[in-house]
C-alpha cells in the first residue's frame, strides 16, 4: 500500500526581516545491502528526493519507484501536487511516500528530518534536487528565515538537510549510501551556457555572511542568485567529499542532467522564452534532454554501481553516456568551499 505521511506543522510565512566511466544508457539497480539493524535490512533501499513533485525530481522518482528496487520518499512542499504527480506517472502502489518539506523554512527542514526518523524507514540515498529560479523578478523574495529565496531554498535549506541526514545515511545497510546534490552547467563558467550574463560569482561571500541580499553583496539579480545557488550546491558536494573522504562510507556526487528546457523551473520566465528556449536547445545547441531521460540520468547517479565514485560532477554525452565532467575555477576553489561551509553552518544554526 502506498503510504502518505501527514503534512508537518505549518511552515512559518513571516515577512523577511533581513534584506568515463559508466554505461551508455541510464540504468537503475539497488545498492548492496550488507548488515545493520534487522528492521532496516527487511526494507527496500530508500531514497529521499526533494522537489519530487515536478520535472527532474519527479521523473527520477518515477524511474526508481518503477524499478521495483527502491522506495521513494517524495519530499515536497505541495503535498497534493506530489500525490497527483505520482498517480499520473503510474508509480506502483507501495513504492513511494509523500512527506512535507519546505526548503524555504529551516524549521520545516528540521521537522522533516524528525518526521522521517519517526517513520522508521532506512535511508540509502539523499537527492537534493528542489530549486527555484526567478529570472524576471525585479525585487528579491525571502525565505521564512529571511534569506534571498533562491540561495535560501536551493542552497541553505539543502545544506541543513544534508548535514542533518548524513548520520542517517551512515546507518544505512548499504555499502556506499549516496548523497547527490543537483548542480548545473549555468553555475560553471567554464562552459558556454555558464558565460551567458549574469555570470555566477560568489565574490568573497561577504554578502552571505553579512545579511545582504546577494552572496557577493551586490545588487539583486534573480538569474544570478539562481546561478550562485548552483555554485553553492556544487561547492557543498565537493566540501562534503573533502571532509568525509576516508571517514565515511557515504559517497557524494553532483550532476548536470542536460537542459530540460520544459520543466517548471522556467515557470516565471517570459512566455516568448518558454516557447523559444526548448526549440533553441533542441535544434541549435542540441543540449536538450527530455524530463524522462533526465530523470533516468539522476536515477543512475543514485543507483548504478558503475557510478560508485566519490566527489564526481557527472554529465552525459550521447555517445559515452555518463562521464566525469570538469567544474569551473570557482567551483574547484577548495578555499571558497571551506568558507561557504563555515558561513552556511552559522546561518542554518549548525555552528
Ligand atoms: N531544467 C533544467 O534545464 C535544469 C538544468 C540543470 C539543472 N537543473 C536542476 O534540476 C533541479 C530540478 O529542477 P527542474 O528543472 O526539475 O524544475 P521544477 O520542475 O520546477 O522542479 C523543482 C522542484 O523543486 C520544488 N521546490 C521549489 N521550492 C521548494 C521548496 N521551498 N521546498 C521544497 N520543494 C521546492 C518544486 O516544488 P513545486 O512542484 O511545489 O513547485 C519542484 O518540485 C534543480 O536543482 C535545477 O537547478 C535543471
Amino acid at each position: 500500500m502506498t503510504s502518505v505521511a501527514s503534512p508537518i506543522a505549518a511552515v512559518g510565512r513571516a515577512a523577511a526581516t533581513r534584506q568515463v566511466v559508466a554505461a551508455a544508457t541510464a540504468s537503475v539497480s539497488a545498492p548492496a545491502a550488507p548488515s545493520t539493524s534487522a528492521k532496516a535490512t527487511e526494507q527496500k533501499p530508500t531514497v529521499i528526493i526533494t522537489g519530487a513533485s515536478s520535472g527532474l525530481g519527479l521523473n527520477a522518482a518515477a524511474a526508481l519507484a518503477k524499478s521495483g528496487e527502491w522506495h521513494v520518499v517524495m519530499a515536497c512542499r505541495d503535498f497534493s501536487k506530489a500525490v497527483s504527480a505520482a498517480k499520473r506517472l503510474g508509480f506502483p502502489s507501495g513504492s513511494y511516500t509523500v512527506m512535507h518539506l519546505d526548503l524555504a523554512s529551516l524549521d520545516s527542514v528540521r521537522q522533516f528530518v524528525d518526521a522521517f526518523r519517526a517513520s522508521g524507514r532506512r535511508i540509502d540515498s539523499l537527492v537534493c534536487n528542489a530549486a527555484v529560479y526567478l529570472p524576471t523578478a525585479k525585487e528579491p523574495r525571502f525565505t521564512a528565515d529571511g534569506f534571498e529565496v533562491s540561495v535560501g531554498t536551493n542552497h541553505l535549506g539543502h545544506f541543513l538537510l544534508a548535514n542533518l541526514l548524513l548520520q542517517d545515511l551512515e546507518a544505512s545497510p548499504a555499502a556506499n549510501p549516496r548523497m547527490v546534490i543537483v548542480g548545473s552547467i549555468t553555475g560553471n563558467t567554464n562552459t558556454m551556457a555558464g558565460n551567458v550574463p549574469p555570470k555566477a560569482d560568489l565574490g568573497d561571500l561577504s554578502g552571505l555572511a553579512n545579511g545582504a541580499v546577494m552572496i557577493d553583496g551586490k545588487e539583486f539579480d534573480g538569474a544570478k542568485a539562481y546561478k550562485d545557488s548552483k555554485v553553492c550546491n556544487m561547492l557543498t558536494m565537493r566540501e562534503f567529499t573533502r571532509r568525509y573522504a576516508g571517514k565515511s562510507k557515504v559517497q557524494f556526487a553532483s550532476l548536470y542532467p542536460g537542459c530540460i528546457a520544459e520543466t517548471g523551473l522556467f515557470r516565471e520566465h517570459y512566455d516568448a522564452f518558454k516557447t523559444l528556449f526548448p526549440l533553441f536547445q533542441k535544434y541549435v545547441t542540441k543540449g536538450y534532454v527530455s524530463e524522462e531521460e533526465a530523470g533516468k540520468r539522476l536515477a543512475q547517479v543514485v543507483s548504478d554501481p558503475a557510478l560508485n565514485k566519490n566527489g564526481v560532477y557527472w554529465s552525459w554525452s550521447n555517445t559515452k553516456g555518463a562521464f566525469e565532467n570538469q567544474v569551473s575555477e570557482e567551483v574547484a576553489d577548495d578555499g571558497k568551499a571551506v568558507k561557504l561551509w563555515e558561513v552556511s553552518e552559522k546561518l542554518v544554526g549548525l555552528a
